[in-house]
C-alpha cells in the first residue's frame, strides 16, 4: 500500500517521479489557456476562498450558492482555523492565496485587514463585512428597492437605530448613487463621520435629526439594524437598548413615514428589540427579498472583479 508518512521511509525513485510530476502538471498548468468562459458557467475552473473571522449565515450561503451556479468552487474557511488568526500577517497570507485561489471575499473585524489584505493580494478582494461597512449588503439593498420602487436616485432613505458599519455603507451608496440619507439615533451612535461626509459631498442630503417620527417624515425607506453588532462589546447590550429603544421600528414609526415606504433589515433580526414583528411581517417589509438578493448582487460583483 503506497502511504506517503514520511521522507525516509519513501523510496528514493518514488520522490523523484512525485517531484517530476509535480513540475511537469505546474509547467502544463501555466501553459494551458484557461478554458473559454461561458454565459452559463463564468466561473469554471475559478476557486474562490471565503474567509469568516465573524459568524454568518447569509453571506456564507450567498456566496458559496453564487460561485456553485456560476460554475466555480469555494474553500470556506474560519479566521482561527488558518495561521491569520495565530500570527502570520495579513500580507503574507494575502501573498500565499493568491497563488492558490482566484478570488477572495473576507469577513473580518478591522477596516485595515480588508485594506492590507486586498494591497498585498494579487487576485480581486471582496469585502463581505467589517467593524466599519457592509458594501454587498447594500448593493442588494439597492438592488431590492429598485425592484419595488425604480430609481433609487432623489429618494429618501431613513436609518432609525445605531449608526454602524451597514448605515456607513448606505451612506456611500447615498453619494454614489444620489439619493438623500437621515440618520435618526442617540448623538453617541452617530454614524461616521467620514461617510457623511462622502456622502455630502457627493451632493447628497444627510440629515441627522433626533426625534424619529420627525426624520421618517416622506421617508421612501425606513432601515434599521442590529442594536449590538458582533464587534461591539456584549457589556454595551443593556446601556445600548436603554439609548436606543426610542428608535425601534414599529407600527407607529411607519405610518408616519410615506404610506408606501418600504422596511428593510439586513437580518439577522432582535425581533421585538430593533423592530416589531409587525413591521418585520407586514406588508412595507421586503426582508426576504432583501436577503435573497444578496445572492443576485454578490454574483454580478465577483464577474465585476473578475472581468466576466
Ligand atoms: N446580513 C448579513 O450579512 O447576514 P449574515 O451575517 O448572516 O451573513
Ligand atoms: N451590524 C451587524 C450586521 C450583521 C450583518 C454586525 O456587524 O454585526
Amino acid at each position: 500500500m503506497p502511504h506517503f508518512l514520511d521522507i525516509h521511509t519513501t523510496d528514493a525513485t518514488a520522490l523523484r517521479a512525485i517531484l517530476d510530476q509535480a513540475a511537469a502538471m505546474k509547467t502544463a498548468r501555466d501553459g494551458a489557456p484557461r478554458a473559454t468562459p461561458d454565459a452559463e458557467n463564468p466561473l469554471s475552473n475559478r476557486m474562490v476562498a471565503l474567509i469568516f473571522e465573524k459568524p454568518s449565515t447569509r453571506t456564507r450561503i450567498s456566496f458559496d450558492l453564487g460561485v456553485r451556479q456560476m460554475g466555480g468552487q469555494t474553500m470556506v474557511l474560519s479566521g482561527s482555523e488558518l495561521q491569520l488568526g495565530h500570527g502570520e500577517t495579513i500580507a503574507d497570507t494575502a501573498r500565499v492565496l493568491s497563488r492558490f485561489v482566484d478570488l477572495i471575499m473576507i469577513r473580518t473585524f478591522e477596516e485595515s485587514v480588508l485594506q492590507e489584505l486586498a494591497e498585498y493580494a494579487s487576485v480581486p478582494v471582496i469585502n463581505g463585512l467589517t467593524n466599519e461597512s457592509h458594501p454587498c449588503q447594500i448593493m442588494a439593498d439597492v438592488m431590492t428597492f429598485e425592484e419595488h420602487r425604480g430609481p433609487i436616485a432623489g429618494r429618501k432613505v431613513v436609518w432609525s437605530g445605531d449608526g454602524n458599519n451597514v448605515c456607513s455603507s448606505f451612506l456611500h451608496a447615498a453619494g454614489q448613487l444620489g439619493f438623500d440619507f437621515t440618520f435618526t439615533g442617540p448623538d453617541s451612535l452617530d454614524p461616521d463621520p467620514a461617510a457623511v461626509a462622502f456622502a455630502r459631498d457627493k451632493g447628497s442630503k444627510v440629515e441627522i435629526i433626533r426625534d424619529p417620527f420627525e426624520a421618517v417624515a416622506d421617508a421612501d425607506l425606513v432601515v434599521t439594524d442590529t442594536w449590538v453588532s458582533m464587534h461591539d462589546s456584549q457589556s454595551t447590550r443593556e446601556r445600548r437598548h436603554n439609548l436606543l429603544r426610542a428608535y425601534q421600528v414599529n407600527d407607529a414609526l411607519m405610518a408616519a413615514a410615506k404610506p408606501d415606504a418600504l422596511f428593510m433589515h439586513c437580518l439577522p433580526a432582535h425581533r421585538e428589540e430593533e423592530v416589531t414583528n409587525s413591521v418585520m411581517d407586514g406588508p412595507q417589509s421586503v426582508i426576504w427579498d432583501e436577503a435573497e438578493n444578496r445572492l443576485h448582487a454578490q454574483k454580478a460583483i465577483m464577474r465585476w472583479c473578475l472581468d466576466l
